[in-house]
């Protein structure tokens, strides 16, 4: 099966300390996999391993230097990190942690880190005291608040003599570490979007909360053959649920027909109708947030007939329509049983905003995600989605993403507002 790192590019920041070597054979076992594998060696880094090696190994030149303009010229340092699908910081020293955890941009790494729009794995690598003394341990934690992730470090015997964590990972680890961080979006919002990212990696901020998501479209049958639809593809809704899944969360997914594969680890109840999915949410019920993606059709034939209707002596067939039942406004006002946390979507061609706060009073939700679905948008059945976060305190306008990371964003976000939590 070939590696989720095929084709895949991989920034690696080369810190200094004796665990450098090991930071060579990452680069190999990654290329190994097909990954493309670009460096930059801070300057302790280049104390420890040469330029030469790391590029021969690389295949590519070595970045050390901020301020060169050869360098700047060819690649710049935020085109370095956004070329990127991650950023590894291997071996992560005790400096380097802590000048990230400051935010510092005094080097090309921390530069690059600073100004990076992917999520960043970092392997420490330090002796056993530096690891364990209180401003590594609160640099740690502040940089897992901040979204970063961490493989190792691992416990044995140090270079310098001593016992305890604080050996790097072993390349093979940190390569699994790589691979499980790129199944999933490795693209982090702005953060001027707010999505604190924050406790997704490494943490399950919804661990124990039941997350109720209704995804794509519904078909309201005319005859047995034939059905009213629309465009929906469900990604939007799919995203959500496995976002809502890697964050701990339950989760149960009512679906309209779509073509997509069901997230790992999330409840699948498959609908065709508007009243089944209705009849499915409520059975789903108790939930602590629902999650309104689908696109229910608004209308249904009001008798669709048993038998295909035939062209032919009744001349062209006329539908009488009712409306279908409106599954968000029911839930949102559901008295004691209601989620803690109601979100809709208001799929709107037009006035979106405007659309949206109606949409938010009269279904009695709690927030929509109103978003421009008319056809030059290319959001119904793309990959892409720009979304306003429509709550009774005001609009927030995210920028445009793929549905992935908005789902990701978004169930972050959820997180926060838990009223439970
Ligand atoms: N929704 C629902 N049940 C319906 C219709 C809509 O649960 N019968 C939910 C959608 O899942 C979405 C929100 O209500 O979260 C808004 O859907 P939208 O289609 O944008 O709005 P409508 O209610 O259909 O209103 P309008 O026809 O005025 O656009």
């Amino acid at each position: 099966m070939p590696s989720v790192l095929a084709g895949k590019r991989i920034l690696l920041i080369m810190g200094g300390g004796i665990a450098a070597y090991k930071g060579l054979d990452l680069v190999r076992r990654l290329r190994e996999r097909g990954a493309a594998v670009r460096a930059i060696l801070t300057k302790a880094g280049e104390a420890f391993v040469t330029p030469l090696s790391v590029s021969s190994l690389t295949g590519d030149k070595v970045y050390t230097d901020l301020f060169s303009l050869t360098d700047e010229a060819e690649m710049g340092h935020i085109e370095l990190s956004r070329d990127a699908d991650l950023l590894v910081v291997a071996p992560a020293t005790a400096d380097l942690l802590a000048r990230m955890a400051q935010g510092l941009a005094n080097d090309l790494a921390t530069t690059t880190l600073l100004a990076t729009d992917k999520k960043v794995l970092a392997a420490p690598a330090m002796n056993v005291r530096m690891w364990l003394h209180p401003a590594t341990q609160r640099n740690v934690a502040r940089l897992r608040a901040d979204g970063v992730a961490f493989v190792g470090p691992n416990e044995g015997e140090m270079a310098c003599g001593e016992f305890g964590p604080g050996r790097l990972a072993e390349p093979l680890e940190i390569v699994a570490a790589i691979e499980a961080m790129l199944a999933g979006p490795t693209y982090l919002p702005l953060p001027s979007a707010e999505p604190k990212v924050a406790g997704l990696i490494g943490a399950a901020p919804l661990a124990g909360k039941h997350v109720l998501i209704t995804a794509g479209p519904t078909h309201e049958p005319i005859d047995p053959v034939r059905y009213i639809a629309n465009r929906s593809s469900g990604k939007q809704g799919y995203a959500l649920a496995s976002a809502a899944a890697s964050a701990g969360a339950r989760v149960t997914l009512v679906s309209g027909p779509v073509a997509l594969r069901p997230p790992a680890g999330v409840r699948l109840v498959s609908v065709e109708t508007a009243r089944q999915m209705l009849e499915a949410v409520e059975a789903a019920l108790p939930a602590d947030i629902a999650i309104f993606a689908a696109a229910v059709a608004d209308w249904r034939v009001a008798d669709a007939g048993s038998e295909k209707i035939k062209k032919g002596a009744g001349g062209t067939p006329s539908f009488a329509l009712v409306e279908n039942p409106d599954i968000l406004a029911t839930v949102s006002k559901a008295g004691p049983g209601r989620p803690g946390l109601v979100v809709g979507f208001a799929a709107e061609t037009s006035d979106v905003l405007v659309h949206a706060r109606e949409k938010l009073a009269r279904k009695g939700c709690d927030l929509i995600i109103a978003n421009d679905v008319s056809p030059a948008s290319g959001v119904m059945g793309g990959d892409r989605n720009r979304v306003h976060l429509v709550s009774p305190g005001g609009v927030e306008t995210w920028p445009d993403m793929d549905k992935e990371a908005v789902a990701t964003a978004l169930i972050a976000r959820l997180a926060t507002l838990n009223p439970a939590s």
